[in-house]
């Protein structure tokens, strides 16, 4: 500031003081003062007319280059800290979008109703064959819901506007099981919905999961929950524990060592732990590589460790291992049936909050897309929806 005020005042006055210097002395005090007067007042007003115009036009040329808006900028409300962002696409790195993630109020009452919405976070390939099912399901609830989509980059959505799906896909890099770029697509999903400050429930999903409960009772089964789904035991077999590099001491001792299936829920809590963590990453990225299949235990370990207590440690995702071999069961369209349902939704008791519950999964997989109408004929009879 100060640099800019003195060269103007150094600049502009020394020329009427000047000019006064040279008049000859007269009698005519009275005139000369008078003069003098003037040139002063006028001396005055050329500075203040500078003054302004050189803020003015400064300020103008400093807001166009920064942002491009008008000089008259719309008052700040609250608003445009809370409204979700309206086009998912943003140009934002990995590190760049974890940190603006990771911000969080300090003030947890929030001023304003906060209707808390679950993000359902697809992982895919690309095409969505069961896409219907979901429109079904998610069908009545806005508001109460947002939905995002990592695909591999080269896929091009032409989901229709009227669509859940449309313009959901956020931006996406390739990801391949078992590898660290598995866990980035899950933390660059997780980070996308976290700018969403609505969002507080956070489940990753496959194109071939399913619900298997209707919304009402999926939301207010989450809400409701004490703990979040994360499946996480400790395995103490050659696909557990053998898995373990000693490298990993002292941030992962032995005995934190956890097991679980990919398919996650976790609060927005548990979500910011995930996008934040600088001191596990690194450990896993180098230490946990095939046949360490790092999906299943990075977040696992890392929650256990962080936020053990916050776990029911069982994924709320129904799969069938039953049929043996290193994948589960894919269904096919035979498989659908009433018995089938009958299997995933009865016959089981869990541990929900401190009781039990007979709703152990909300989600199911792994459906292949020859499943779709058998599904969009059984499902919304079977799960009123
Ligand atoms: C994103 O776009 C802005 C404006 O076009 C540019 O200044 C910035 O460098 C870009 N960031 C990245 C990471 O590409
Ligand atoms: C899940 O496991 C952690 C320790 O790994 C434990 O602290 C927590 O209580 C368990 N959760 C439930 C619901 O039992
Ligand atoms: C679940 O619990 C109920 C009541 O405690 C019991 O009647 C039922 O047999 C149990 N089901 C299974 C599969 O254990
Ligand atoms: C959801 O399903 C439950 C039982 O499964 C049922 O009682 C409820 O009416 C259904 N909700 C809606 C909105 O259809």
């Amino acid at each position: 500031m100060q640099s800019r005020v003195v060269p103007l005042e150094e600049g502009e006055e020394p020329t009427p003081i000047n000019r006064t210097n040279q008049s000859k002395p007269s009698t005519l005090r009275p005139i000369r003062v008078l003069v003098l007067f003037l040139v002063l007042c006028i001396a005055v007003s050329i500075i203040s007319i500078h003054t302004i115009r050189y803020f003015g036009i400064n300020s103008v040329v400093t807001t166009a280059k920064s942002t491009f808006r008008p000089c008259y900028e719309e008052p700040r409300s609250l608003e445009q800290w809370i409204t979700p962002p309206s086009n998912l696409m943003h140009n934002m790195t990995d590190k760049e979008l974890l940190w603006r993630a990771s911000l969080v109020p300090r003030i947890k009452k929030y001023p304003f109703q906060r209707v808390r919405k679950i993000a359902f976070m697809f992982l895919t390939k690309g095409p969505l064959p069961l896409a219907p099912i979901w429109e079904r399901f998610l069908k009545g609830h806005e508001g109460f819901y947002s939905i995002y989509v990592h695909s591999l980059p080269s896929f091009q959505a032409n989901f229709p506007p009227s669509s859940v799906f449309y313009r959901r896909q956020i931006p996406s890099q390739v990801s391949e099981w078992g590898r660290m770029s598995m866990c980035d697509a899950e933390r660059r999903l997780l980070a996308n919905a976290l700018l969403d400050i609505s969002n507080e429930w956070f489940i990753l999903l496959s194109e071939s999961c399913i619900p298997v409960y209707n919304f009402s009772v999926i939301y207010r089964y989450v809400m409701k929950s004490r703990y979040s789904y994360m499946g996480a035991f400790d395995d103490h077999g050659p696909f557990g524990r053998g898995r373990y590099n000693l490298n990993m001491a002292p941030e992962v001792h032995i005995n934190q060592w956890r097991k679980g299936s990919q398919w996650f829920e976790v609060n927005r809590n548990l979500a910011i732990n995930i996008v934040e963590d600088t001191i596990f990453y690194p450990k896993f990225e180098q230490f946990c590589r095939p046949a360490c299949y790092v999906d299943e235990h990075y977040f696992p370990t890392m929650l256990t460790i962080r936020a053990g207590n916050l776990l029911a440690n069982r994924s709320i995702t129904w799969v069938d291992w039953s049929r043996g071999g290193a994948h589960p069961a894919t269904f096919g369209r035979s498989d659908i049936t009433k018995e089938f349902f009958k299997r995933i939704l009865e016959g089981h008791n869990c541990t929900y909050n401190h009781g039990t519950s007979s709703i152990c999964f909300l989600f199911a997989r792994k459906f292949a897309p020859s499943t779709l109408q058998p599904l969009l004929q059984l499902l919304p009879k079977l799960l009123a929806f």
